[in-house]
C-alpha cells in the first residue's frame, strides 16, 4: 500500500487524497469459450490482480500512468474527448469506460490521476484486460457516485471490450472480477447471469496454474473467428430447434447435429460447446461428491476437446498439460482463452515441487521458453483497499 502511494507521488508530484483500489485477475476453472453461448461457466476471481491509486481533479482533465507500460509514461486525455487512439494503448481501456458511461448519460464532472500498477502476466488468459476495466468502471463508481451495481459494472465493462476494444467476448471474465467471493468460485450461468457460489478445492490438491510465456499477437482475431464460428452454427441449427443458445442443445442431439451441420469446422466448433457444457454440469456435481478424481475428468476431456474440436491450444499449452499430467497432476486444462496464456492443473499437495521441476525441465526443453507458476488464492471480487 505504502509503495504504491509512494508511487503515485513520485509520478504526479502531490499525494493528497488517494484513493486504492484492487481489482483481481480470474482463473476459469471449466466451462471455456462457452461464455458467449448461453454456457455454465466456473471462474474465480484470484489473489493476482491490478491495483489502482486515484486521485479526483477538480478540472476536466486526466491522466493516466501504468507502472506496467512505462514507456507510455502519463497519458494525458480530457474528459471531452475519448474517441479510440491507438497511440494511447492500455490507456484506452479508461477512455472507453469513461466515454461509454458519458453516452448512457451518467455525470461526469471531473477527471482524476491515476496511477496504474498490476501483477498480473499481460495476455496470459488470466484477464489483466477484464481486471483493468473493471477497476476503471469501479473508481468511476466510487468517484461519480453512479451506484451501479456489479452486474451491471461487469456488463459495462464487458461493452467497452466489445465496442470499443473490438473483442467480441462474453461476460464471464468481467463478472467474475466484479462479483468474486473469497475462497470461492462461482458457477455462473451465462444465459441468465444467476449465480452460486461453490467451494473450489478439494483437501490434499491444490490449484497450480502454468504460464506458457508464449503470447499469439493474433489472439483476438482468432477468437473473434470462434465466436463468428459459433454463430454460424446456431443460425443452421435455429432452424430445426427452437433455441437461443447453442448451450441449450443436449450431448444426445450430436448425431442429428452432425447431419444439419454440413461445415466440418463449424460442426467441430458446435460440437465443444454442446460437450463442454455438459461437462461444466458434471464437474458442478463432483464438486458437490468432493470427487477430486472424476473432477480431474472432466479438466482432461475439455482440454482435449478444446485441442481437437476447438483448437485453440497450440503447442506450448498441450506441452504443459501434457507434462504436468505425466508428473503429478490429476487434471489439467488450458484456461482463459487460449492460443497461449496459461493453463491450471490440479495437483496433489506432496507432488507439487517434483511435477514444477519436471515441466519446467521438459518445457523449456521442447519450446526454449520458461514457464511460470503461480499458487494463487481466491478472493473477492473488485473493491476498495482500506
Ligand atoms: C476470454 C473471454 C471470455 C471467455 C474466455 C474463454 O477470457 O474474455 O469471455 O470467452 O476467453 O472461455
Amino acid at each position: 500500500m505504502n509503495h504504491l502511494l509512494d508511487a503515485f507521488e513520485s509520478i504526479y508530484q502531490h499525494n493528497k487524497d488517494l484513493r486504492v483500489f484492487y481489482s483481481p485477475g480470474r482463473v476459469n476453472i471449466i466451462g471455456e469459450h462457452i461464455d458467449y453461448n448461453g454456457g455454465l461457466v466456473f471462474p474465480a476471481a484470484i489473489s493476482i490482480g491490478t491495483y489502482g491509486v486515484v486521485f479526483l481533479r477538480n478540472d476536466r482533465k486526466v491522466r493516466l500512468y501504468s507502472a506496467n507500460f512505462i514507456d507510455q509514461g502519463i497519458v494525458n486525455i480530457d474528459i471531452d474527448n475519448l474517441a479510440y487512439d491507438e497511440n494511447h494503448g492500455w490507456a484506452n481501456y479508461a477512455k472507453g469506460i469513461l466515454n461509454l458511461l458519458i453516452n448512457k448519460g451518467y455525470q461526469i464532472q471531473y477527471g482524476f490521476d491515476l496511477y496504474v500498477d498490476g501483477n498480473l502476466p499481460t495476455a496470459s488468459g488470466l484477464s489483466s484486460s477484464a481486471s483493468l476495466e473493471v477497476l476503471m468502471t469501479y473508481i468511476a463508481d466510487t468517484l461519480y457516485k453512479l451506484n451501479l451495481t456489479r452486474v451491471e459494472m461487469a456488463l459495462l465493462s464487458q461493452e467497452v471490450e466489445n465496442k470499443f476494444m473490438g473483442m467480441h467476448c462474453g461476460i464471464m471474465d468481467q463478472l467474475i472480477i466484479a462479483c468474486g467471493i473469497k475462497d470461492k468460485a462461482l458457477l455462473m450461468n451465462t444465459a441468465t447471469l444467476e449465480m452460486e457460489a461453490s467451494n473450489a478445492s478439494f483437501d490434499g490438491y491444490q490449484w497450480v496454474i502454468m504460464n506458457t510465456n508464449y503470447q499469439r499477437k493474433t489472439t483476438d482475431s482468432k477468437y473473434n473467428q470462434r465466436v463468428r464460428e459459433c454463430s454460424q452454427g446456431l443460425k443452421i441449427l435455429k432452424e430445426k430447434y427452437q433455441i437461443k443458445y447453442l448451450c441449450e442443445l443436449s450431448i444426445d442431439e450430436l448425431p442429428y447435429i452432425r447431419k444439419l451441420i454440413t461445415d466440418d469446422t463449424i460442426f467441430h466448433r458446435v460440437s465443444h460447446v454442446v460437450t463442454e457444457q455438459n461437462r461444466t454440469i458434471k464437474a458442478k456435481l463432483m464438486m458437490k461428491k468432493n470427487d477430486p478424481i472424476g473432477f480431474a475428468q472432466l479438466l482432461n476431456e475439455s482440454h482435449y476437446s478444446l485441442k481437437n474440436d476447438y483448437e485453440v491450444t497450440g503447442i506450448h499449452l498441450d506441452t504443459l498439460v501434457e507434462a504436468a499430467l505425466k508428473y503429478g497432476a490429476i487434471g489439467a486444462r488450458v484456461t482463459g482463452a487460449g492460443f497461449g496464456g496459461c493453463a491450471i492443473a490440479l495437483v496433489e499437495n506432496d507432488k507439487i515441487k517434483h511435477m514444477k521441476e519436471k515441466v519446467k525441465e521438459i518445457y523449456n526443453k521442447k519450446t526454449g521458453l520458461n514457464v511460470e507458476f503461480y499458487e494463487v488464492t481466491f478472493e473477492n471480487g473488485v473493491g476498495e483497499v482500506k
